[in-house]
């Protein structure tokens, strides 16, 4: 069974559009520093200088300017410049990192969500390449119905005019799909996930997650 062989935790937030993943993550790293804890937060795409780059390629413009292949080989190039410039070396000393996103959003959005992959095995072969046996010890779903979740990021994108909604303009079935993925990732894999409701406001949801934490922290590796 892969897992984190690391000293330090890796934590990851994931889930569709609008879900708030990354307030909830800052939420989650201020309440572990308050205990202590040595935080290191990252995002995927975009987590590192050239990250941010590959982000830029990735989240903004037409939805098909290129195809699942292309956009899938660059997801894979950003983890696995994340991993080593930030991950890994965090993790070996003995930190705790959180990840707004890491490999289920591939598999949620680009198998799931596109359906234009007839299984996994392209993803399972590329996050082998670049992470290896490598897992997160914990994940929050943060699970909202799309519908909602789309029209609070709309919302965002246009009170600070944000230009990333590349991803938010593919049909609504997209997110549907993707939304069942990761429901179905999360049942395949009980011991890793959290599944979070989303649709709550922002205080119940940063309860919720750090309640799922106290609970499950007797049971992590550490
Ligand atoms: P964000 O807006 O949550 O930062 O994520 C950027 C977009 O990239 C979001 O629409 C989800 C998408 N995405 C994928 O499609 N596949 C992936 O592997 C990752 C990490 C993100």
């Amino acid at each position: 069974m892969p897992v984190n062989k690391f000293p330090g935790r890796f934590i990851t937030f994931e889930g569709g559009e609008g879900g708030g993943k990354s307030v909830q993550l800052a939420r989650f790293a201020e309440y572990l520093r308050a205990r202590g804890q040595d935080v290191v937060t990252t995002r995927e795409p975009g987590g590192t200088p050239v990250g941010k780059e590959i982000r830029r390629l990735l989240v903004e413009g037409d939805k098909d300017k290129f195809d699942e292949v292309a956009e899938t080989l660059l997801f894979y190039a950003d983890r696995r410049i994340n991993l080593s410039k930030i991950v890994f070396p965090a993790l070996k000393a003995g930190k705790c990192v959180l990840s707004d996103r890491f490999n289920d959003s591939t598999i949620a959005y680009q198998y799931y969500g596109s359906a234009k992959f007839a299984d996994t095995s392209v993803m399972d072969g590329l996050y082998k390449i670049v992470a290896g046996d490598f897992k997160p010890d914990l994940t929050f779903l943060l699970d909202i119905d799309p519908r909602l979740g789309l029209a609070r990021s709309f919302r965002k994108a246009e009170t600070m005019d944000i230009k990333e909604l590349r991803f938010e303009n593919v049909d609504i079935s997209f997110h549907e799909r993707l939304r069942r993925g990761y429901l179905e990732l999360a049942a395949a894999a009980p011991e890793r996930f959290v599944i979070i409701d989303a649709s709550k406001s922002m205080d119940e949801v940063a309860a919720a997650v750090i309640n799922a934490y106290e609970r499950r922290a007797a049971t992590l590796r550490r």
